[in-house]
């Protein structure tokens, strides 16, 4: 089964590639996010949680901490909104930025700024509300009290900043306009005369009870938890893939061979319609079979086990004996029954021809041969109706006659005798065993033979010796002949059975029986059925004319059978020959057959 997963031997390097893709980016991450700084003098590094605006990844640094550098290579923090401080000091241990005005005048500066819109906070918590106002210098009560804004005083004028909660009856405010209020600003911003202003910054541990020590540590611990995620990530996401990959390729592995199967069971199906015989394995016939389990009977050939394809098709396995010299005959057999579709020839389901094994599967019918429905032992179990054996007879007919004239080469069977003809659920009869059977042009008014074919007693006298005539579809309608004195003979109505040892041969006795006017009534009761077995027996005189000429053709015997029999004429006799030779032979055959 693993050999099926082999191609899966690329997943391990394809993981190796891309842990080596991981690590690659992660190191290429670190690069990047390197400690870095505007110049190499006095500007302050740059690290986590600050970063270099559009050079580094944005993953290098928090939110709100871009840091640029200008083209005096100062380093810039720039606040919401367009309020640019140049970056004197990063001190990231008690982490503290400290800014400058590069127009030295941070009260301005940050007049504008909301401070709680950054995630930077004054380090300096006394924070109170101002109000600024512009005043002449003739406003001297002012001027001695409180000391001015000197970056935005300008001659003449003098700009205060005064605590919002001051009553305005405490201080003279002549010669004053009001500039703007400013809230929450510690007041050293404003009144120190220092031209740097700290900004701290939240820890990045967001819990304000930890103290620095602490936040370090769970930075460093994370940093830990990125190492371990390091090693994690490829690890897992291999692992993951390697299963997913797994998993897909099983689904389609197996989707791909119900398909296959699928396919398989849609061709023997598209065989089994176009009546295509199925080449199959040794384990296809041994699975068929179920081992050879249910033998259905034993000849000369080989031995015929039933065996199942699906849940409803039943089929006979004819598994030919090795030993024999059975290779002509297979081929023979499945060459012509390859070309044969015909209600009352038996189908060609399959064969093998598997190392030394021959095979040959056929249609499963129930019923089994004619023979056992005929013959004067088995009757009393099987008992069929003249009007059934009247359809029996006139199938086999039909039967044959497509053999000689439905295909585009002549097939002679030359075995046409009751144990070949086999019987379906409706009793619909179907020739089977084509071992001895032959193929010939229609023009062709004679075959050559190498040796007799055939039945004794059921073979025609041309085919028994030479000396009798040329072989031809002739022989297969005396056969046929045979076959249908048989079918009348072996039946329990006609009383012949007792009689016979004294009347001699049946077909003979028959003969006389007709020609004397009789037409079997006396021996079967009901009229109708008297008609049928006298209409059986004529035909069956005429196909077994000792001059293949005399004999009809099969689609004249199936205008006989289908006829009136009223209208039948009496043949010539076949059993008076002139010749005592001809006499001798043909009592010899008969009497072999009988007996
Ligand atoms: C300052 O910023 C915060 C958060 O961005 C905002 O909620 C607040 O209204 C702003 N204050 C002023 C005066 O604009
Ligand atoms: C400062 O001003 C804000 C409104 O801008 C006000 O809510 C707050 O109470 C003031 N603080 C003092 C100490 O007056
Ligand atoms: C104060 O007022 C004077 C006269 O109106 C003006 O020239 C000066 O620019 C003002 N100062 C500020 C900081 O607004
Ligand atoms: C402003 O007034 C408040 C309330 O009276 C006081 O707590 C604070 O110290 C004053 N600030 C300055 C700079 O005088
Ligand atoms: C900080 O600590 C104080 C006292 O130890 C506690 O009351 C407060 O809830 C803590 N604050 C936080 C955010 O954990």
């Amino acid at each position: 089964m693993w050999g099926n997963y082999s191609r899966l031997i690329f997943l391990p390097f394809f993981c190796f590639l891309l842990s080596v893709n991981y690590y690659t980016n992660l190191a290429l991450a670190n690069i990047q996010c390197m400690k870095t700084r505007c110049n190499h003098n006095d500007a302050p590094t740059i690290q986590y949680p600050f970063k270099l605006q559009n050079i580094q990844p944005q993953n290098c640094g928090k939110i709100g901490f871009d840091l640029s550098c200008n083209e005096n290579h100062q380093t810039i923090l720039e606040l919401p909104i367009s309020i640019n401080f140049v970056v004197k000091k990063i001190d990231y241990k008690s982490q503290e930025i400290h800014v400058t005005d590069p127009n030295e005048c941070i009260p301005r500066l940050i007049s504008h700024l909301n401070i709680s819109s950054t995630p930077f906070h004054f380090i300096d918590n006394s924070n109170s509300n101002f109000t600024f106002f512009n005043c002449s210098s003739m406003n001297t009560a002012l001027q001695s009290h409180y000391s001015s804004i000197k970056c935005l005083s300008s001659h003449g004028y003098h700009v205060y900043a005064l605590n919002s909660t001051l009553q305005i009856k405490d201080v003279t405010l002549s010669y004053c306009t009001k500039l703007y209020d400013m809230s929450f600003v510690p007041e050293s911003v404003i009144f120190s005369n220092e031209d740097q202003l700290v900004l701290g910054w939240d820890t990045s541990c967001g819990n304000e009870n930890e103290t620095e020590n602490e936040c370090s540590n769970i930075v460093s611990k994370s940093k830990g938890a990125r190492k371990k995620e390091a090693i994690l990530v490829p690890i897992v996401s291999c692992f993951g893939i390697l299963l997913l990959v797994t998993v897909l390729y099983h689904i389609r592995y197996t989707t791909q061979k119900d398909k296959e199967n699928e396919a398989r069971i849609e061709k023997f199906l598209e065989d089994y319609k176009a009546l295509k015989p199925t080449r199959y394995s040794y384990s296809d016939i041994k699975r068929i079979t179920n081992n050879f389990k249910n033998e259905l009977g034993q000849g000369a050939y080989g031995t015929v086990y039933k065996g199942k394809l699906s849940s409803d098709i039943y089929v006979a396995v004819k598994l030919l004996k090795t030993s024999t010299g059975n290779g002509p005959e297979f081929i023979n057999e499945v060459g012509t029954m390859s070309q044969i579709h015909h209600v009352n020839v038996v189908h060609l389901v399959g064969f093998c021809a598997d190392g030394h094994t021959r095979a040959l599967v056929y249609e499963y019918l129930p019923n089994g041969s004619l023979q056992k429905f005929i013959s004067t032992t088995d009757f009393k179990n099987h008992f069929l109706s003249w009007d059934k054996l009247r359809e029996i007879a006139l199938g086999i007919a039909k039967g044959i006659e497509y053999l000689h004239q439905g295909c585009d080469q002549r097939i002679l069977h030359f075995d046409i005798k009751p144990h070949n003809i086999l019987l379906d659920n409706n009793f619909t009869p179907k020739i089977s065993d084509f071992g001895l059977a032959k193929l010939c042009s229609k023009d062709q008014s004679a075959v050559s033979m190498t040796a007799a074919r055939g039945t004794i007693g059921y073979i025609a006298p041309e085919v028994f010796s030479r000396n009798f005539g040329n072989v031809s579809y002739k022989s297969d309608v005396y056969s046929f002949g045979m076959l249908l004195l048989e079918m009348v003979g072996g039946r329990q109505n006609v009383d012949v059975v007792e009689k016979r040892s004294g009347l001699g041969y049946f077909p003979e006795w028959i003969y006389n029986l007709l020609e004397q006017g009789d037409d079997l009534r006396e021996h079967i009761e009901v009229e109708k059925y008297a008609k049928i077995a006298k209409k059986l027996a004529i035909a069956g005189l005429w196909c077994i004319q000792w001059h293949p000429i005399d004999r009809p053709s099969m689609q004249v015997v199936v205008h006989m059978l289908e006829g009136d029999g009223d209208k039948l004429s009496m043949p010539p006799n076949p059993f008076a020959s002139a010749d005592p030779a001809i006499m001798n032979v043909s009592v010899i055959g008969r009497q072999l057959h009988r007996d």
